[in-house]
């Protein structure tokens, strides 16, 4: 065996009931890498996280850790031999402080009582400094942000020495500068010595922060690379077992591109919050026929209530919006919906879906007329399940059939309703909030290449995205929304990631 290592495992199985999770995985890890683990939702990458911790137990194969072969029983041994992991969902117990926190179970702290106060602070401090978190030991746990919560996960994992330490999916919940603060951290990990499994399906961390990548597909390993040496479309083709285009528009001449008149405006838009806080403050907005126009901006900055403010799910203060000529500003938002407004939100599970209705009834709901599927005020039962079937195959909705309670489907399937039903409609208008948050990257694809071929088709575009990467895949003009104002609207070819970066920032270099 091969002493580089820390970690070895050999052809390790995995099945829950009929479905296999794992098959013969085998997978290395160098001490003192960073090494990645990515693969679509289901690729199996949690389940073989879970069982290096003691979660699950494989039902075949060794694991080798410092070179010897080991069974993991539970995570409280995994953390005492070195392995320590940061769960895809927060374990923090809210009410209590970080340094509480930190030392839950350790002897420091028993029976939910300080053994010793001081010391717990001081050996919390101790820690917070050794990595250079910016955290109060003493702070309550629910006073943090998402990005400070996810530190003191991080510190959990490592209060017991972890030599391993394991990430699952920890960027999914973060803001894009959270993330950046989060690959240095990792960084600095590995500069200190330690070893970081990462798992992320986002391509552009891959690259930024891993030594190597392994692509898990279906439950195998399908590849191990050297990081370097590898492009982003390879690691997609990987993951999803074809070649993947998201690139979108970049590097066509977007100069050549005409558009049509101005199908939805939003003129001194303004939305005051009930304690007197401007959350939009005179948003002056214009998509155009066959246009895509990005708002591009860190979550939290205005976008929900731009969206719903659109939709008509909240009222505005000031101002007046206009679709294809009708002033909508006290239309409903079922009377938007025919004027001709699309609306995907960024909530989809929330406020897209009837989550006691079946697929079809979902995918049908604002389509009945349009589709045929409504004759003589009765449902046309084939009609509906043939469109519904369309959906499903487009969307590639795994899981799906048009009877099936939607409420079974995983969350990226919900999601893709969502997004076959308002792409169905062709509305004039579309407003897409976050539309690939959540999906693969070969559902993404798809809905990159539906988002393209509504504005070819002469439908105006309204896309709200915190990912830049994908503002730069699609938009023809990028607004730039901070503190609930539109900072500038650039044309595509005037804008690069440094001068968006700084309007996402309020116009500062840094961000605070
Ligand atoms: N506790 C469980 N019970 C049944 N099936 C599970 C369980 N955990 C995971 N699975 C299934 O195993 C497969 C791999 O899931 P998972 O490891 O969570 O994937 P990933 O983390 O790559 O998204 C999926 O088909 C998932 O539905
Ligand atoms: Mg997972």
């Amino acid at each position: 065996m091969d002493h580089d290592n820390i970690l070895v495992l050999d052809s390790i199985g995995k099945k829950f009931g009929d479905i296999v999770a794992l098959e013969n995985v085998d997978l290395s890890i160098r001490r003192g890498e960073v090494h990645v683990v990515c693969g679509e939702n289901g690729a199996g990458k949690s389940t073989l996280m879970n069982i290096l911790v003691g979660i699950h137990s494989a039902d075949g194969g060794k694991i080798f850790f410092n070179g010897k072969e080991t069974k993991i029983r539970d995570p409280l041994a995994a953390g005492a031999m070195g392995i320590g992991m940061v769960h895809q969902h927060f374990t923090l117990v809210p009410s209590m402080s970080v340094a509480e926190n930190l030392f839950l179970g350790h002897h420091l702290l028993r029976f939910g009582i300080f053994s010793d106060h001081r010391t717990m602070v001081e050996r919390a401090d101790i820690l917070i400094d050794t990595y250079s978190f910016a955290l109060d030991p003493e702070a309550i746990v629910s006073s943090l942000s998402v990005g400070q919560r996810q530190r003191v996960e991080i510190l959990k994992a490592l209060v017991f020495d972890a030599e391993l330490l394991i990430l699952d999916e920890p960027t999914a919940v973060l803001t894009p500068p959270e993330v950046e603060e989060l690959l240095k951290v990792i960084t600095n990990l590995r500069d200190r010595g330690r070893t970081v499994l990462f798992i992320t399906h986002k391509l552009r961390e891959v690259k930024a922060v891993s030594d190597r990548v392994t692509i898990l597909r279906r439950g195998k390993n399908i590849s191990t690379h050297i990081t370097k040496t590898v492009t982003e479309n390879d690691i997609a083709r990987d993951m999803v077992g074809r070649d993947v285009f998201l690139t979108g528009r970049q590097g066509q001449d977007h100069g050549m591109r005409t558009f049509g008149e101005s199908v939805l405006q939003l003129e001194n838009v303004s939305i005051t919050n009930s304690s007197g806080r401007l959350l939009l403050d005179n948003i002056d907005l214009d998509v155009r026929a066959g246009e895509v126009l990005g708002v591009a901006g860190v979550d939290g900055n205005g976008q929900t209530e731009l969206a719903e403010a659109i939709a008509g799910l909240i009222p505005i203060q000031a101002g007046a919006i206009r679709l294809d000529g009708t002033d909508i500003t006290h239309v409903s938002v079922a009377g938007r919906q025919e004027v001709g407004l699309g609306f995907v939100p960024e909530d989809r599970l929330d406020r897209g879906l009837s989550s006691n209705m079946s697929v079809a009834e979902n995918m049908a709901a604002t389509n009945y007329l349009r589709e045929g599927i409504l004759r003589r005020g009765f449902v046309d039962k084939d009609q509906l399940t043939e469109f519904t079937q369309k959906g499903i195959e487009q969307f590639d909705i795994r899981g799906a059939k048009p009877d099936l309670a939607v409420a079974s489907l995983s969350g990226g399937n919900m999601q893709k309703v969502v997004l076959a039903r308002e792409f169905a409609r062709e509305p004039k208008a579309l407003l897409v909030s976050q539309p690939t948050r959540g999906l693969d990257i070969g559902a993404s694809e798809f809905v990159y290449s539906e988002i393209l071929s509504a504005a070819d088709k002469g439908n105006g575009i309204l896309l709200i995205s915190s990912e830049l990467s994908e503002i730069f895949a699609l938009a023809d003009r990028i607004a730039v929304i901070y503190s609930g104002c539109i900072m500038q609207v650039l044309t595509r070819e005037d804008a690069d990631e440094e001068t968006i970066g700084i309007l996402m920032n309020g116009g500062k270099e840094h961000a605070a």
